[in-house]
């Protein structure tokens, strides 16, 4: 490699840092990670594993050749496997000694060595493995955080010094990343725990009904649009969280109003909409884009197209896209449930409430895209019944 061509991979590099320290999602993270790590190194197929409880814990995998493998539900196929950190697989071995190991042919790895290909993949999958590299991730203390491991290198080339010394980097790069995506991750369920614990009946199934039609209302909407694909999923992880945090605010509001069996007064009805302000104010100090998200959700979600909602009386377009998105989630699964104060509607009555709504409570093109998508929101809907 000549100087132009390096200082050329160290731009690039470099580059990445900066674009990668942006995505605070962990699943968009490890997606981007590979993803970058297969195209330099020119992998078909490649996973991450993450230290959990002293195990590598299988957390993602990509494959060109396969990519329903990494798409979907399917990528949480292999959710609950794990490998003991010890000499006995590859990945193992990688993560007990800090060390890289690369294997031409998996299939042919000699004797004396102490591990094994675990075959189970390839046999489930019907996929070949050639040879692979398997690269711990160190944070620069020394923590592994966990393992990339790399299949199967174009154009029957094995994995090279270049690739290694470009990989030691950037393990160093992503490792930081995975960990300061968990910690944020950590922050966030711990904030719904809160809510959750303070509000046990609405707010679990709730919750996750309101971040899951929105992010599928969010897609419906980007693919019309025609959203990168790239940013479209990482947007959706951080949305999917802001939008299971809307009404974290809540918590701030007393028992005798959150519960109350009948309809509110005026005067308590006054106090209730103070949760999108009070919840905004959590994220008022900071400055990352989920907590910007987070804080445009929680503090616009009750504002309506027409301009007569609260807190603001925003309208139209001055209303960010997520709240809009996530006003017609929460309102349609608030009609469409049980409430201590209300019984459930029936699906035609919330329909009808909803079309009527088009332009006045809701972004008309939203509504539109809402109704395109009702076989995905019916099946979000049996997935995440009330548990009662
Ligand atoms: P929520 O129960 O999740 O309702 C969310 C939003 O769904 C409401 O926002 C409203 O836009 C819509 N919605 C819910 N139920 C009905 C209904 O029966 N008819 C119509 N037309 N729309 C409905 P909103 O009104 O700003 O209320 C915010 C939150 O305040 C509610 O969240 C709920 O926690 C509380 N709340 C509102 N009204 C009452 C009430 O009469 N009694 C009690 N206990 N709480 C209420
Ligand atoms: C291992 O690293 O041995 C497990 C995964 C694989 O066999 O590819
Ligand atoms: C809920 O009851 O959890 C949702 C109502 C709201 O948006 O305030
Ligand atoms: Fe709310
Ligand atoms: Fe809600």
């Amino acid at each position: 490699m000549n100087e132009k061509e390096y200082n050329e991979r160290l731009n690039s590099l470099l580059r990445f840092s900066e674009q990668i320290v942006k995505i605070e999602d962990l699943d968009a993270l490890l997606d981007q990670l590979l993803l970058e790590a297969r195209r330099y190194t020119n992998s078909e197929a490649g996973s991450i594993y993450l230290v959990e409880h002293g195990k590598l814990r299988f957390a993602y995998v990509q494959n060109e050749k396969q990519t329903h493998l990494g798409s979907g539900k399917n990528r949480f196929l292999y959710n609950d496997i794990t490998i003991p950190i010890d000499e006995s697989s590859i990945s193992g071995y990688a993560a007990s000694r800090h060390e890289m190991l690369s294997i031409d042919d998996v299939y042919n790895i000699p004797d004396e060595a102490p591990y094994k290909f675990n075959t189970k993949f390839d046999e489930q999958t019907g996929y070949r493995t050639r040879n692979t590299l398997a690269v711990p991730l160190t944070t620069s203390n020394g923590a592994l955080v966990g393992i990339l491991q790399l299949i199967n290198k174009g154009k029957d080339k094995n994995y090279c010094e270049e690739d290694q010394l470009y990989l030691r980097h950037f393990g160093l790069i992503a490792s930081g990343a995975i960990d300061r995506a968990r910690i944020t991750r950590s922050v966030f369920t711990r904030m719904l725990q809160m809510a959750e614990l303070r509000d046990p009946k609405e707010t679990g199934a709730h919750v996750n009904r309101v971040g899951t039609y929105s992010i599928e209302i969010y897609q419906a909407w980007a693919e019309k649009r025609g959203v990168d694909e790239d940013e479209m999923r990482a947007f959706k992880g951080s949305f999917r969280i802001a939008a299971m945090l809307h009404d974290v605010g809540k918590v701030a509001i007393s028992d005798k109003i959150l519960k109350k069996p009948a309809k509110l007064t005026d005067d308590e009805f006054k106090v209730m909409q103070h949760h999108t302000t009070y919840g905004a104010g959590l994220f008022d100090q900071t400055s990352s884009l989920l907590d910007e998200m987070s804080r445009d959700v929680v503090l616009y979600h009750h504002e309506k197209w027409n301009g007569t909602g609260y807190p603001n009386g925003l309208k139209g377009d001055e209303i960010p896209l997520t709240a809009r998105i996530v006003s017609m989630a929460d309102v349609y699964d608030a009609l469409i449930s049980s409430r201590v104060y209300k019984s459930a509607w029936s699906e035609e009555d919330v329909d009808n409430f909803i079309r009527e709504q088009s332009g006045t409570h809701f972004d008309p093109e939203l509504v539109e895209i809402f109704f395109s998508i009702q076989d995905v929101i019916r099946a979000i809907r049996v997935k995440y019944q009330e548990a009662s």
